[in-house]
């Protein structure tokens, strides 16, 4: 089978091809270089494109015969969704499109893409099961859930199949500790509290002690980016043999707070993590906690990595590599 891994150098991608090396499947990666290492891309051959370059993009497609496709590609930061939403629709939404067009006059009819717990905004419920109504509380949010309706009416009009996989809190690093999250401006919570415990940052911000919750900090589901890369061969594999459509959560059906990372890390650092209390930050629900009962059973996905030991530690391992960079 030959797969497409759109996005492949970025954080997640780049775990997702450090895995496929231990498969036998033929693999070839789309990406704009916007973030990520060329490095990264293990040896398989890139394609340097924008998906906004459509006509590039379909000339790519038609060069080869992919089976599958991987999208991996995405803006991510909440706060940006807010100032340029512009930026997010092109990126997220419009080039999704675009690739989605592209596979259709070639008749690619498969592909994996990376949803998002934010699909669901603050939850009515929790543990959050795939059933939960749509209901993203910022723009980032909006243009995952766009998408997601935009792959039901593509399986209504030409038979697409695809699996959506709304990952909670994606986190770690390899454990091998050779590749790791790294976003610029970086802005999430691990990454950030390590950089602090390195000492590559002062102090960690801590958005907002006023919830609704145990310690008034914002819980959330972690889950190692290995168990993420894991559920996408899982997946892979299940829409291959059944040619269904799917929409899986990826979390582990446990919450952190904020409060508990930071502890968790000066454990492992052994390093005084000095904290500043701040306000809340905008878009960020109070509590996300994924009901993963449906990817357990129907895909036997097993998270080998996702304790918040293995998680913090990894990252810490990576941090490490990092600082001396
Ligand atoms: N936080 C801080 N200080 C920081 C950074 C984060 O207190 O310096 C808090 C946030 O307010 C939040 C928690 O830590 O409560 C986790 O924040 P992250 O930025 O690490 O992650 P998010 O929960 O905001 O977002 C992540 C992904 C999104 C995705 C979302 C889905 O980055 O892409 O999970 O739940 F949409």
């Amino acid at each position: 089978m030959k797969i497409l891994v759109v996005g492949g150098i970025g954080y997640i991608g780049s775990h997702m091809l450090k895995r496929f090396k231990e498969t036998n499947y033929d693999i070839e990666i789309l990406d704009n270089l916007s973030s990520g290492q060329k490095e990264n891309t293990l040896n398989y051959k890139l394609h340097v494109c924008d998906l906004s370059d459509k006509e590039t993009v379909y000339k790519i497609l038609s060069e080869q015969n992919y089976d599958l496709v991987m999208h991996f590609a995405a803006s991510i930061n909440v706060e940006e969704s807010y100032n340029n939403p512009k930026k997010y629709q092109q990126n997220n939404v419009i080039n999704t499109i675009n690739l989605l067009d592209c596979m259709k006059n070639l008749k690619i009819n498969k592909f994996i893409f990376s949803s998002s717990a934010a699909v669901y905004g603050e939850p009515e419920h929790l543990p959050v099961t795939e059933l939960h109504p749509f209901n993203p509380v910022n723009p980032y949010g909006d243009t995952k859930a766009e998408v997601e309706k935009i792959l039901k009416s593509y399986e209504e009009s030409c038979g697409l199949k695809y699996v959506s996989l709304r990952y909670f809190n994606a986190c770690g690093a390899h454990l091998d500790g050779t590749i790791g999250e790294m976003h610029d401006p970086e802005t999430h919570l691990i990454p950030l509290v390590l950089q602090v415990a390195s000492g590559r940052k002062k102090h960690i911000s801590v958005f907002g002690d006023d919830y609704p919750t145990p310690d008034g900090t914002c819980v959330r589901d972690y889950v190692h980016v290995m168990d993420i890369v894991e559920a996408h061969i899982l997946a892979m594999e299940n829409l291959t043999n059944t040619h269904k459509s799917q929409v899986f959560n990826i979390g582990n059906k446990k919450g952190f707070s904020v409060n508990q990372i930071i502890q968790m890390a000066k454990e492992i650092t052994k390093v005084d993590i000095p904290i500043k209390i701040q306000g809340r930050r905008k878009g960020d629900p109070a509590e996300l906690i994924a009901d993963n009962k449906k990817i357990m059973n129907l895909l036997n996905w097993n998270p080998k990595y996702s304790d918040l030991q293995t998680i913090v530690k990894s990252a810490w391992n990576w941090e490490k590599t990092l600082k001396i960079k």
